[in-house]
C-alpha cells in the first residue's frame, strides 16, 4: 500500500500548478553544501512541506508554512562549496475531492466532517438497535507503536521543534493508542486509490497523503535511501498527530527511520480571528506579494510568523515593518554610504588599521575607534555563526530579529561618527572617513548574504550595489573585515557596482485598504 499516491506533486504536474510557488522560490532543489565543520550524517537535507489541500485558494498560512520550508533550504544552500545536497519538496493534496468540498462549507477538514458523521450515523443506529452499520477496514496496529514511539521521542529530543510541541505529542503517548483505519469502503469514497487487491477499499487520505514524502525522493526505488531520514518536514499544528504519531509509525511498521525532523509553526489569524472563508477574512496571498513586494511579504511573514505561538496579521503592521527595517534602516544604511556626495569615488574605502587598531583600549592621536564600535565589529563578526543556529533550531524570525539588531547597531555607529562632517581632502579626516565607510560596508555585505534566503533580489541588489561578485556570496566565503584581523580585503579599492536605486522604497499606509474593509 506504501507504493500508491495519488498526489499530483507539483514538481510533476507541470508549471499551472506552481504559479504561487514561483513566486517565492524553486520547488526542487538538487544542490547545496553544508560548512567543513557539519556532521558527516548531516551533509544531505531534505526539506518538506505538507501538500495543500485544493479545495480551497491559498492563503497566508499555506504560504507561511511554505515559506519557512524554503528559507531553511535556501540558507543551507548558502553554507559553502556544493558537495552535498539539499532537497526541497513541495506538492498539492488532492485526495477525497468531494468530502472536501463538503467539509470546506461545512468549515470542517475533511476527516473531521467524515469521523463526526460517521460518528453520528453510528449512535443512531446503535440506538434504533441496528447492527448492520459495522464497517470492516483495513486497520493499523497503531496502539503496537506507543513504545517505539516513546523510545524515539525520548531518544531524540529534537525531533519535533519547538519544544512545547514534542512535549504534547509525548503527552499523547501517556494514553493507549487506539487503532487506526487506513481505508474506507469504496462505495463510501471512490475518490482515491484502491487498496491493492482489494478495490472494495480506497486508501485512507492522509496515509495516501504522508507517503508522498517518500514518492518524491524516489521510493520504493533505493535512490530514496540517500534522502531518508535525513529530512525535515515543516507542518502547521493542526496537522502535527497525522505527522508526529501516524506517519512515523507507518515508517516504524514498514522497517524505516521516523523523519529526522519534525519543525511546527503556529497559525496566522487576521485581526484577532481564524481565518475562513465564511468570515469572508482570508488574506489573499497574491495580492500581499503584489502591494508589499515578493521580497517584502516573505520578510514580513518570516520575521513575523513565531511558531510557538499563533500570529495575528494586519496591513498597517507590513507596511509598518517594511518601511521601519527594510527602507529607513538597512535601505537608509546603504545610501548613506554610497550616495556619492560622501563617497565621491564610488569605491569600497580603504580601512586604516592605526585609526581602528585590532585591540580595544588602545590610545594615541590617530586612534577613533571607541568602545561601542568594537561592540559592532563583534556583534556582526558573531552574527552568521548565531543566524546559523537559529536556522538549525527552526528560529527564523530570531534570526532576521538578529539581523536587524545588528542593522540598528550599525546605524548608530554611522550617527556616532557622522563621516558626513568629515573632510575627504583633510589628511586627518580621510583614512577615519574611509574606515567608517568601509566598516559599514562590510556590516551591509554580511547582511546582504545573510538575508538572501530570505529576500533573495533585495539581497541581490545590495550585494551588486556593493560590488560582491556572485562567487562571493557563500557563507564559506564570508571573512567579514579581514583588514581588522590582520587579512588583505578583496573588496578595498573595488568600485561599487553601478545600480545606485532605493534599495527598499517606503510604502504608503493607504495600501492599508485590504485588512481595514474587513475589520469594519
Ligand atoms: N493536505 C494536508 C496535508 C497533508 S501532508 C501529508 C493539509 N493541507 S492544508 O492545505 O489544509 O494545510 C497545509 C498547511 O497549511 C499546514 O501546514 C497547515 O498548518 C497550514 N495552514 C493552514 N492554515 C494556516 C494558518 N492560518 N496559518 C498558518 N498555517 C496554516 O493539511
Amino acid at each position: 500500500m506504501l507504493r500508491t499516491s495519488v498526489l499530483r506533486l507539483l514538481g510533476r504536474t507541470g508549471a499551472s500548478r506552481l504559479s504561487l510557488l514561483e513566486d517565492f522560490g524553486p520547488r526542487y532543489y538538487s544542490s547545496g553544501s553544508l560548512s567543513a565543520g557539519d556532521d558527516a550524517c548531516d551533509v544531505r537535507a531534505y526539506f518538506t512541506t505538507p501538500i495543500f489541500y485544493v479545495n480551497a485558494a491559498p492563503h497566508i498560512g499555506h504560504l507561511y508554512s511554505a515559506l519557512l520550508a524554503d528559507a531553511l533550504c535556501r540558507h543551507r544552500r548558502l553554507r559553502g562549496p556544493s558537495t552535498a545536497a539539499t532537497r526541497f519538496s513541495t506538492g498539492t493534496d488532492e485526495h477525497g475531492l468531494k468530502i472536501q468540498q463538503a467539509a470546506a462549507t461545512a468549515g470542517l477538514a475533511p476527516t473531521e466532517l467524515c469521523d463526526r458523521v460517521s460518528e453520528q450515523f453510528q449512535q443512531l443506529f446503535q440506538e434504533a438497535g441496528i447492527s448492520w452499520t459495522k464497517e470492516e477496514n483495513y486497520i493499523f496496529r497503531l496502539s503496537q507503536f506507543r513504545k517505539p514511539l516513546q523510545r524515539w521521542l525520548r531518544g531524540n529530543p529534537q525531533a519535533i521543534t519547538p519544544e512545547p510541541f514534542h512535549h504534547v505529542v509525548l503527552q499523547w503517548l501517556d494514553e493507549e493508542l487506539p487503532d487506526l483505519s487506513v481505508s474506507r469502503r469504496s462505495s463510501h469514497l471512490h475518490w482515491g486509490i484502491p487498496v491493492p487487491g482489494d478495490d472494495s477499499q480506497t486508501i485512507y487520505v492522509w496515509l495516501d497523503a504522508l507517503v508522498n514524502y517518500l514518492t518524491v525522493i524516489g521510493y520504493p526505488n533505493a535512490e530514496f535511501k540517500s534522502w531518508w531520514p535525513a529530512t525535515s518536514h515543516i507542518i502547521g499544528k493542526d496537522i502535527l498527530k497525522f505527522h508526529a504519531i501516524y506517519w512515523p509509525a507507518f515508517l516504524l511498521g514498514a522497517g524505516m527511520s521516523p523523519p529526522q525532523r519534525i519543525c511546527v509553526h503556529s497559525h496566522w489569524t487576521v485581526c484577532g480571528q481564524k481565518m475562513s472563508k465564511s468570515l469572508g477574512n482570508v488574506v489573499d496571498p497574491r495580492t500581499c506579494l503584489n502591494r508589499y513586494t515578493v521580497d517584502g511579504f516573505r520578510y514580513f511573514l518570516l520575521r513575523q510568523g513565531v511558531p510557538n505561538w499563533d500570529c495575528d496579521y494586519y496591513d498597517e503592521k507590513v507596511v509598518k515593518l517594511l518601511n521601519s527595517e527594510l527602507a529607513d534602516a538597512l535601505g537608509g544604511l546603504l545610501n548613506r554610504c554610497t550616495a556619492k556626495r560622501i563617497n565621491p569615488s564610488e569605491t569600497y574605502p580603504a580601512f586604516c588599521t592605526t585609526c581602528f587598531p585590532s585591540e580595544p583600549g588602545l590610545v594615541g592621536p590617530s586612534v577613533r575607534a571607541q568602545a561601542e564600535d568594537y561592540a559592532l565589529v563583534s556583534a556582526v563578526a558573531t552574527l552568521p555563526k548565531q543566524v546559523a543556529d537559529h536556522y538549525d533550531n527552526f528560529r527564523i524570525y530570531k534570526a532576521l530579529e538578529a539581523v536587524s539588531s545588528c542593522v540598528r547597531q550599525t546605524n548608530g555607529f554611522v550617527q556616532r561618527h557622522a563621516p558626513w562632517k568629515l573632510n575627504w581632502e583633510s589628511p586627518v579626516d580621510a583614512p577615519w572617513l574611509g574606515t567608517v565607510l568601509h566598516v559599514a560596508l562590510e556590516c551591509l555585505r554580511v547582511f546582504g548574504t545573510l538575508l538572501q534566503p530570505v529576500t533573495p533580489s533585495l539581497a541581490d541588489k545590495l550585494l551588486s550595489r556593493l560590488g560582491v561578485s556572485a562567487s562571493e556570496r557563500s557563507l564559506g566565503e564570508l571573512y567579514f573585515l579581514p583588514r581588522f584581523y590582520g587579512h588583505p580585503c578583496p573588496f578595498e579599492g573595488r568600485r561599487l557596482g553601478p545600480e545606485t536605486g532605493l534599495l527598499f522604497p517606503r510604502l504608503d499606509q493607504s495600501r492599508t485598504w485590504l485588512v481595514k474593509a474587513h475589520r469594519t
